[in-house]
């Protein structure tokens, strides 16, 4: 039986190398994150408390504390991860701003309420069966009324044709982004077995009954998608 992806045990990709391989295998990474900060700056007010899910190496944490008056709590089950994540910290100076927590969203305090939560490239790791809802539950329990949620996914239904068109195309991509074979089979892998993505429109009913609305896509990155909704 194929293990489920765990960052810690069994990593997509070595956790060191980590941040070079987002940057080539997720279209725009960069821009998508610089576009998740204007969209936050847009909607929340100068001083901000922000959770941060799926933190992982830190890119959220560090990007989004150029702004000097929010500060961010950075959740992710895995250590290895979140240990980059606070080397970044300690070199920007920033543990007063940044904290971490190993561990899962249910099992942070149900207070204080955030103004404001990212989850980037995570929820396509949990499976339909309830644990994507109930991820996304666990986080409008910590937002305040109208908080802003950014929410990026890798989406479309496996074993559709257009979703084997977008995987071929990936592929081409990757290539053009200098990963090298044994890489692009790694990645492919993750693909077929670690992942579970699924439909825009199964995103958007999800956001729904969780509880968030007036839902705006901001990104598409070949199968990325990328949302900004606000908590009921
Ligand atoms: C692909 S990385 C994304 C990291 C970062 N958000 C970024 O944009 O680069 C996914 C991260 O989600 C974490 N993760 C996996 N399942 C999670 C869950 N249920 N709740 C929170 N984080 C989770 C993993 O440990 C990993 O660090």
């Amino acid at each position: 039986m194929e293990k489920t992806i765990d960052f810690d045990t069994n990593p997509p990709v070595a956790t060191t190398e980590y941040d070079d391989r987002a940057r080539r295998a997720i279209p725009g990474y960069e821009a998508m994150h610089t576009m998740a900060l204007s969209f936050l700056k847009f909607h929340l007010p100068e001083t901000a408390n922000l959770l941060i899910v799926g933190a992982g190496t830190g890119m959220e944490l560090v990007k989004f504390s150029n702004n000097p008056q929010w500060q961010l709590l950075g959740v992710d089950p895995s250590t290895n991860m979140l240990a980059i994540a606070q080397q970044k910290i300690t070199q920007n100076d920033l543990s007063n701003r940044i904290k971490l927590f190993q561990g899962y969203t249910h099992e942070l305090p149900e207070t204080p309420l955030y103004d404001g939560a990212t989850c980037i490239l995570v929820m396509h790791f949990l499976p339909d069966d309830g644990s994507k809802l109930a991820l996304l539950q666990s986080i409008a329990q910590r937002l305040k009324s109208s908080a802003p949620l950014i929410l990026v996914d890798i989406c479309g239904e496996k074993g559709s044709r257009e979703f084997e068109k977008t995987t071929a195309i990936i592929k081409l991509f990757w290539e053009e982004m200098g990963m090298q074979p044994e890489q692009i089979n790694e990645g492919m892998k993750t693909i077929d077995k670690g992942v579970y993505p699924i439909a825009e429109s199964r995103t958007i009913e999800l956001l729904q009954q969780a509880g968030f609305g007036d839902l705006v896509k901001f990104y598409t990155g070949l199968w990325g998608g990328g949302w900004v909704a606000a908590k009921n």
